[in-house]
């Protein structure tokens, strides 16, 4: 056989497009569950803050503060790029503004790698999870990535998080539960109460407190992580901080804990514009206390009374997004979409389709109403 047949017969069972190819799926050198799987991809094409009101990912609708710019800005003039990232002190600083010590607190390439590491570092293949939905898609990526065995109890409008459900769903062989808290998109906040049942009831799963909009709610479980050793918070500075672009997050657990996965983060995983801008943040928490009071105190209410007088359902939130159950979701997204204004559709657990949508600003927010008031009839 000469060198070039040769070739082509060892080429020809290989097509890249056909899945049900069983030659492509003997040759996968991967896990074959993580071949099955498909990848979370959010909508974020055509996405243009210049042209649109972005309220489709939970974000800070308002540029960060000029100090972080000009941060930044100073790093980049100061020829710094050729230099592996260097922590400093950012640590401390988040400790400091936590108000725990620094050993309780390991920083993250976004809270999604908190995620990540959380469920890599405590889950074997075939462990059980408990992941109450809908949710955020990340809790199941990574759950699903470890093949772990997933119960997902649904938050309903009338009992909001599905606490006994939870409870019921504990097995010797837990080792995952996770409490979105508020969740994303139901907005739905959990209590200390409830979270504390659960981390007593399963000592051996780690449960996975995700507080990612923790400046709104100003409702948080770090206080408690020496007490209870199976609890993992996770916090992040792409909402209320505004860096979502910049990748920071952290972990919030028992020293014991942050080592070890300490041991599975690598030494670079966050780069140091993140470093650079989180600690200008830090500096000026003022930005993100009066964006998050703006948001809370007078963009919420005004919206929440527009919807109420529209007779339009929503989930109580405890957070700066709302889920909204209008009669005809497509048209009035669409009109939105016309006006350059972008929300999330989301279905509940029937089905049945809602809009998330972000609430920014007082102006944003009177801009959004009056869009809205355009196609939805006053009864
Ligand atoms: C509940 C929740 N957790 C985590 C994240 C991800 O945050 P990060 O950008 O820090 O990875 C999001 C983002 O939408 C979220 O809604």
């Amino acid at each position: 056989m000469t060198q070039e047949n040769s070739l082509r017969i060892l080429a020809a069972p290989v097509d890249h497009n056909d899945h049900d190819n069983k030659a492509v799926q003997t040759m996968s050198v991967f896990k074959s569950h993580i071949a099955a799987m498909s990848a979370y991809s959010p909508p974020l094409e055509g996405r243009d803050p210049e042209q649109h009101l972005l309220l489709d990912f939970n974000e800070r609708t308002l540029p960060v503060s000029p100090q972080v710019r000009q941060a930044l800005l100073d790093y980049l003039n100061n020829d710094r790029l050729q230099m592996y990232p260097n922590y400093g002190e950012l640590t401390e600083r988040i400790a400091d503004y936590n108000g725990i010590s620094s050993n309780q607190v390991m920083i993250t390439n976004g809270s999604d790698q908190g995620i990540d590491l959380i469920i890599r570092a405590s889950c074997r293949e075939g462990d059980e999870a408990i992941i109450p939905g809908p949710s955020f898609a990340m809790y199941y990526q990574c759950a699903k990535v470890e093949n772990l065995k997933i119960a997902e109890p649904q938050y309903t409008r009338e009992e909001e998080f599905p606490a006994q459900a939870v409870l019921d769903a504990i097995t010797p062989a837990t080792r995952l539960i996770v409490i979105a808290n508020p969740n994303n998109p139901s907005g739905t906040a959990v209590s200390r109460e409830t979270i504390i049942e659960i981390a007593k009831t399963a000592p051996e799963a780690a449960i996975l407190v995700d507080e990612c909009y923790f400046e709104y709610t100003q409702s948080t479980v770090s206080d408690l992580v020496n007490d209870y050793p199976n609890l993992l918070v996770t916090r992040t500075f792409s909402k209320t901080w505004g860096l979502p672009s910049i990748r920071l997050g952290y972990v919030i657990s028992s020293p014991d804990n942050i080592n070890a996965l300490l041991n599975v983060r690598g030494p670079y995983d966050v780069n140091q514009f993140a470093v650079v801008a989180a600690t200008a943040a830090l500096a000026h928490p003022e930005y993100t206390e009066d964006y998050v009071r703006e948001v809370m105190t007078v963009s919420k209410p005004l919206f929440e009374a527009f919807l109420v007088n529209k007779q339009i359902d929503f989930w109580p939130s405890a957070a700066n997004y709302l889920w909204t159950f209008p009669d005809d979701p497509d048209a009035i997204n669409r009109h939105l979409q016309a006006n350059n204004i972008l929300v999330r559709p989301k279905a509940d657990q029937q089905g049945r389709l809602g809009l998330r949508i972000t609430l920014g600003n007082k102006a944003q927010t009177e801009r959004l109403i009056q869009v809205l008031d355009e196609v939805i009839p006053t009864p």
